[in-house]
């Protein structure tokens, strides 16, 4: 319960962030940040369609149909769907052409993907609905297409055919130069004489140094390359991309999705079967490929070398979102996050930092390597919660509040040198502020 004071205060955020929201705006969709990342990405549209929930739906329905109208014939969702009014931006959708004859017909996109928030943005939308006739339509429209998108990643992306889903680029897990990936991308050898054509339009409006480094931006897009090359065959893809991990933050998200995709197929009156298995066929393998029993925790898996990548970053608590973890383990990541991932801003605040400051590797303002982020709160909020540790919850979400309350709506923030970071009036930040305001 808030006193009054403290609710006014917390009107004033909620306006400031449906200001981000309606800048950022574009008719459709949301665009993470108009300046920095003009066009709609899968992921962020999830996180945002979870903040448009609480007080616009039209805008929710819209966001998702939008990237809907992206899907591939075979049932992909590429995580960037482009607005060819931002053609300035790189990677622009002429990257990656030559596209597959399944790509879609008169809408731009990428040819990879990203973990399937907007699965579960369609459940929050309608489990916060009040046109309930409406939102039952709208649930029927999108199950099959989700439906697709969850057979699509079953079918092509689980080479074990374990219930893990493998991903071929670091950009298909959202967080771009992750210490869980560095070691595997600089590893990739670059042939000889391979000359980069392009100019890097991420650096104009953030400094250099919160983004990732050029020998890791070489790869990303040496990969792409490769792709091509394998005319973007998910299979050969698979066997053949010198990148392809179990990332943790991937398949609990997944989890999650499978069991919203659950429900929502309960509402529309489907049977259920086949998202069942997918949910439990994941749950399983996470614990038994994921789980590291002496360290307590969960790490992503390097399936070129066969081994899991020991770096506890956010992406391992992230089982906890998906109710993944037994109780025992739950508290072992629990005590973890206690002790060690508090970002230490200062002594009372508690969010947590992508990773934590004793490892080496930890940077304080170099995006995925220790920065702390709002989507990564609010999924450890909720998991935490799921658990009953209402109190850490609790204490999380109100120290993420701070930071953005203190320093705005931004992409990241820079726990030792106190400011925030990448590009302001950034979307999501700005929707999980509502959604995290109006939850319990
Ligand atoms: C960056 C982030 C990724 C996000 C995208 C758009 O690439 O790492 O998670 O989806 O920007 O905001």
């Amino acid at each position: 319960m808030y006193d009054r004071k403290e609710e006014k205060k917390l009107i004033t955020l909620i306006r400031r962030a449906r200001e981000v929201l309606d800048r950022n705006w574009q008719g459709n969709y949301t665009a993470p940040s108009v300046k920095q990342y003009p066009h709609q990405w899968s992921w962020d549209s999830g996180f945002i369609a979870i903040g448009y929930s609480y007080f616009d739906e039209e805008r929710a329905k819209r966001e998702l149909v939008s990237l809907l109208k992206a899907q591939w014939a075979d049932g992909m969702v590429p995580h960037i769907r482009y607005n060819p009014a931002y053609s300035e931006y790189f990677p622009n959708a002429s990257f990656w052409r030559p596209l597959p004859v399944y790509a879609p017909r008169g809408v731009d996109t990428s040819c990879i993907i990203q973990p399937p928030l907007l699965t579960i943005g369609a459940l929050y939308f309608y489990n916060n609905a009040v046109d309930m006739e409406e939102a039952k339509r709208f649930l029927g429209y999108i199950y099959p297409r989700l439906l697709d998108f969850h057979r699509f990643l079953y079918r092509e992306r689980d080479p074990h055919r374990d219930g893990l889903i493998a991903m071929v680029h670091p950009w298909e897990s959202g967080q771009d130069d992750s210490p869980a990936w560095r070691d595997m991308l600089r590893g990739i050898p670059i042939p000889q004489g391979y000359a980069t054509t392009y100019r890097r339009k991420d650096i104009i409006n953030v400094p250099p140094d919160e983004r990732p480094e050029d020998e890791l931006y070489k790869r990303y897009v040496y990969l792409v390359e490769l792709f091509k090359e394998y005319g973007y065959q998910q299979h050969q893809m698979v066997k053949d991309s010198p990148f392809l991990v179990y990332d943790v933050l991937f398949n609990s998200l997944l989890c999650r999705a499978n069991e919203c995709l659950i429900e929502i197929g309960r509402i529309v009156g489907q049977d259920t079967l086949e998202p069942k298995e997918y949910l439990a066929s994941t749950r399983k393998a996470i614990e038994k490929v994921l789980w590291n029993e002496e360290a307590g925790m969960y790490y992503s898996y390097n399936l070129r070398t066969s081994s899991q990548i020991r770096k506890p970053t956010a992406a391992s608590f992230s089982p906890l979102f998906a109710g993944v973890p037994a109780h025992e383990q739950a508290e072992r990541l629990y005590r973890y996050i206690d002790r060690v991932c508090q970002c230490g801003m200062e002594e009372t605040n508690s969010a947590v930092p992508s990773y934590p400051r004793c490892e080496e590797d930890f940077s304080s303002d170099r995006y995925w390597m220790g920065p702390v982020w709002a989507n990564m709160n609010w999924i450890v909020y909720e998991g935490l919660k799921k658990y009953g540790y209402t109190h850490k919850a609790l204490e999380i979400k109100e120290s993420m509040l701070e930071l953005i309350k203190r320093y705005g709506f931004h992409e990241y923030f820079d726990p030792i040198k106190k400011k925030g970071c990448g590009i302001d009036g950034f979307s999501w930040t700005a929707a999980l502020t509502i959604a995290a305001v109006c939850c319990d």
